[in-house]
């Protein structure tokens, strides 16, 4: 697709086009159980890089960054907190409609029952300063970090915590108010749950299978309690929650590989759906990776990997929507999309490749309601720290000065084409 091309599309009027990021990842100032975790971990974490790291094809590029401790600390972040009016003229100059960001529950609640006023200001005035533009907000209420107070008395490892949760999410939705309509109650149960209680790779860095299953059904639980709570002030409010799936198939015809996919398919995306999607106005789907089976093992093709050493296959975007939709028959919206890219090389094919692969799933179909690229801005990549970059902006962390990348200017041209504005 170029942006001139007249090609037909059959994205309605009302799509939304936009960016998303998560508020500990480009706010930059949070106190919460992540940044303590950094603090802790940042030294060790650098020694470290050179054998993590090292068989990556992008390792030349990024062992200097990857091997100082500062990498991995969020500390100013992209400073999002203050120039978020700035970011907000990047959707403005990329022609975007649409805003999805995360509000941080440490800021709002920093102590146990303990409201605080300004932090929840802050994000009423960016909801306003959305409006200006015309741009349509979606709001994350839990994007991987926790306050302190939350995480100290056992997180959400514990059911009866849910209940502050839930309570959260009654009030800041509630203290948002009519500036806001589609809610993500939580972001990737499963990444979550994989890398905190699995993987030892996040806070509070557990390797507790029978805890990571009772922590991942706690979510489901959580995601209904809060949509319950949310449209209990308004049905006007689209609550879901923003599923991360990956896409499984089979490498050859083989039984084993079948099945094997079949069944990671179904731990990956079904367990979970089956649990909260009648509790899900639309379903928030995050589309980064395929996995190719044989037999009974990932097997992919490392012809063509992002900075992070992912395989990239952004066409079988098609395939996992309508997966989805057979499945599952709601309204999708497509709350997260991208890839690590420091050298802006792949993000104009890969937005190609995504944008085709929408439209074949929707010729198909599926109904396809926005779509959110990941991310606005570089940004705190969780566990790998600062240096990959996922941005359509370049954000220079000596001057926090952000640039649009090319892809992301051309983004811009073939939106406003799209949309014809
Ligand atoms: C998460 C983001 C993350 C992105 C890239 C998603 O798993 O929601 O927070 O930065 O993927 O890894």
């Amino acid at each position: 697709m170029t942006d001139n091309s007249d090609r037909k599309h059959s994205f309605p009027k009302r799509f939304l086009w936009g960016a998303a990021t998560a508020a500990h990842q480009v706010e930059g100032g949070n106190h919460n159980q992540w940044t303590i975790w950094e603090l802790e971990n940042a030294k060790a974490k650098a020694a470290q890089a050179s054998f993590i790291y090292d068989h990556y094809d992008s390792w030349d590029r990024i062992s200097s960054e990857a091997k100082r401790p500062q990498n991995y600390v969020s500390g100013v972040a992209a400073d999002h907190y203050n120039r978020y009016e700035e970011d907000f003229d990047l959707l403005q100059k990329m022609h975007m409609n649409a805003y999805r960001f995360s509000v941080e529950w440490s800021r709002i609640e920093p102590e146990e029952g303990t409201w605080d006023a300004q932090a929840v200001m802050h994000y009423r005035d960016q909801l306003l300063s959305l409006k200006k533009r015309d741009i349509e907000p979606m709001v994350t209420l839990f994007h991987f970090t926790l306050p302190v107070w939350f995480a100290n008395k056992g997180g959400f490892a514990k059911r009866s915590n849910v209940k502050y949760f839930t309570r959260f999410a009654h009030r800041i939705v509630s203290e948002l108010g009519s500036g806001v309509r589609l809610i993500i109650t939580i972001n990737e149960p499963e990444v979550y749950v994989m890398q905190s209680y699995l993987t030892q790779d996040w806070p509070p860095a557990e390797r507790n299978r029978l805890k990571a299953l009772w922590v991942y059904n706690n979510l489901a639980y959580a995601h209904r309690q809060a949509a319950k709570a949310i449209h209990g002030l308004s049905r006007r409010y689209k609550v879901s929650i923003a599923k991360h799936s990956a896409y499984f198939y089979a490498g050859d015809d083989a039984w084993l590989s079948r099945m094997s996919a079949g069944i990671a398919q179904y731990i990956a995306d079904d367990y979970f759906l089956k649990k909260v999607i009648r509790h899900c106005d639309f379903l928030g789907v995050n589309y980064y990776r395929t996995f190719r089976i044989y037999g009974y093992r990932v097997h992919e093709s490392e012809e063509k990997v992002n900075d992070l050493h992912w395989h990239m296959g952004p066409a079988d975007i098609q395939y996992a929507l309508e997966r989805l939709n057979t499945k599952y028959n709601k309204t999708i919206i497509l709350t997260e999309n991208g890839l690590a890219d420091g050298r802006d090389q792949d993000r104009k094919w890969w937005i190609t490749q995504t944008i085709l692969g929408m439209q074949k799933a929707m010729e198909n179909g599926v109904n396809i309601e926005g779509y959110f690229h990941w991310s606005l801005t570089d940004n705190f990549e969780w566990a790998f720290g600062m240096w990959p970059r996922f941005g359509l902006a370049e954000i220079d962390y000596s001057t926090g000065q952000r640039t649009l990348r090319p892809s992301a200017r051309w983004f811009g041209r073939v939106i406003k084409n799209i949309r014809g504005v």
